[in-house]
């Protein structure tokens, strides 16, 4: 059994401390730093966090390189791909330190949380200084302040590579700098307990463990009140939100208590495991005045073989009556999903169980991988004899077919008026502003910029398979 750890006050306050005496070390001159950002929204959020500490600690965000005199990189481990994006990234930086040698290079996020890639970068990225998890986000001032103060030591004495990996931390209260004044990350839990057989997820983050319900509601008005208009509650899986609180309360409660929330704006949420996500779910959803009639319900494989050997919890009827129970909440439902092709042992067979299975059920949008192995992970030590380029055939076909359904799906939407949030300047002419329906597909407008955070009728006069073109109705 995990440990619940929740930071007390009295340590928030330490390192508000902490940012202070960063403040007074950096106060001579300007100091700018850079949050790179990898993976999921879970990863993004923390950065909000970390850019939120390093205000705190007196430093002026930038998104340019040359600028930066502390770069932080957020790291995620889920394939093999993101990992090697990361390192070549980081060890890149060794131009920039040689540059500017006071230059502190940070390095976070999931990647760190394995042992074995925290030596790597001990010993083959020296450029880096301070290496530590998504557990000790809540630390980061006392981090960097010690690494601050070891900065000038000889050899290697000056590189901190933080604290044991710890787990189980649940910290309220700390600093965020929001990257988007419309769109708002709510993370609701953290960690998972699913151990789906090929995902590193559950090493890296830890065991699930779900904030208290008060502190979501207080943060949700909070966001309200601010003007945000577009919330999405984060979770590894949204539906085990509860576990192990003293109050009495699963995801659809939460959702039901948050959508009371007075006010014009959107709640959304992933993600959300099929295997938990249940009938009193979709018919919160159905009657809730503020929820999206959105579900990201990752189906990884349509094969019950498959599935079994992914530790998944579900087949392939009880999908698809789970997806039949949600349309029947929410007709207008638009639904999406995450595949995997070429898990270990998988057959032409099985691949064309995932095929028809995604034509069968018509998916709005798909996220498809190749099965990276990750180490550690039972899948990763799986007979694996299907070769790469028979795996990118399927692959190539399993997008054909996504790109097909989803171009088909998008056309439906061509001379329908539909509500939308205005999102965000897209930087591009003629259609300068991006926008969401409520189920989330994205729109492009040719309007007026001060429109970014209203809610917009638009009539839909194009499409394509990744969305939608409008004019003001
Ligand atoms: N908690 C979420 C997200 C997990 S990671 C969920 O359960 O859906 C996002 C997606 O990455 C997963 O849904 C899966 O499709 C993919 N993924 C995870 N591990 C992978 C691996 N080892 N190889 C390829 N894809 C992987
Ligand atoms: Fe990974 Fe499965 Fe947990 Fe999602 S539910 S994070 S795929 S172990
Ligand atoms: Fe990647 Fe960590 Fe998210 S491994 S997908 S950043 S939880």
């Amino acid at each position: 059994m995990y440990e619940r750890r929740e930071i007390t006050t009295q340590e928030r306050l330490e390192q508000q401390q902490f940012c202070e005496r960063i403040r007074q070390r950096i106060a001579h001159r300007p100091h700018y730093a850079l949050v790179d950002t990898y993976g999921c929204q879970q990863n993004e959020s923390d950065s909000e966090i970390l850019r939120g500490w390093l205000t705190q600690c007196g430093y002026l965000l930038t998104q340019e390189e040359d600028k930066a005199d502390l770069v932080a990189v957020n790291t995620c481990a889920v394939r093999e791909h993101a990992e090697k994006r990361v390192l070549g990234n980081v060890g890149a930086l060794a131009h920039r330190k040689a540059k500017n040698p006071e230059l502190l290079v940070c390095v976070g996020g999931c990647m760190t949380q394995q042992p074995s890639m925290r030596e790597k970068i001990k010993n083959s990225y020296r450029v880096v200084d301070l290496v530590f998890g998504p557990h000790e986000v809540w630390q980061f001032p006392e981090l960097l302040l010690k690494t601050m103060e070891r900065q000038g030591r000889r050899g290697d004495k000056h590189r901190l590579i933080a604290a044991e990996p710890s787990q189980g931390v649940v910290a309220e209260g700390l600093p965020r700098e929001r990257d988007s004044a419309v769109k708002a990350w709510l993370s609701i839990m953290n960690g998972c307990d699913n151990f789906c057989s090929y995902c590193i997820v559950p090493y890296v983050r830890g065991r699930e463990r779900s904030r208290r319900p008060a502190d979501i509601l207080a943060e949700a008005r909070g966001l309200v009140q601010a003007g945000y208009k577009d919330i999405t509650l984060l979770g590894q899986n949204v539906n085990s939100y509860g576990k192990g609180l003293e109050e009495d309360v699963d995801f659809p409660d939460l959702l039901a208590e948050l959508d009371k929330i007075p006010g014009d704006y959107v709640l959304r949420f992933m993600t959300s495991h099929p295997k938990d996500a249940t009938d009193k779910l979709f018919q919160v959803m159905g009657r809730s005045e503020h929820c999206a009639h959105h579900i990201h319900l990752p189906l990884q494989s349509g094969s019950d073989r498959i599935l079994k050997q992914m530790n998944r919890h579900y087949d392939r009827a009880g999908y698809l009556e789970k997806v039949a129970a949600a349309r029947r909440a929410m007709p207008d439902l638009v639904l999406t999903t995450d595949i995997i092709v070429g898990f270990p042992g998988e057959r032409r067979e099985d691949f064309d169980e995932t095929l028809s299975l995604v034509e069968q059920v018509g998916f709005d949008a798909m996220f498809t991988f190749i099965f990276s192995p990750r180490v550690g992970t039972p899948a990763a030590s799986m007979p694996d004899p299907v070769t790469r380029g028979e795996k990118q055939v399927w692959f190539d076909a399993l997008v054909d077919a996504a790109n097909r359904i989803s171009a088909e799906k998008h056309a439906a939407y061509v001379g329908q008026t539909c509500r939308v949030l205005v999102d965000g300047e897209t930087g591009q002419s003629p259609y300068n502003l991006s926008c969401r329906t409520k189920g989330g597909r994205l729109v492009h407008l040719a309007a007026d910029p001060s429109l970014v955070g209203r809610f917009m009728d638009v009539k839909i006069t194009d499409s394509t398979t990744w969305a939608l073109y409008g004019e003001l109705a």
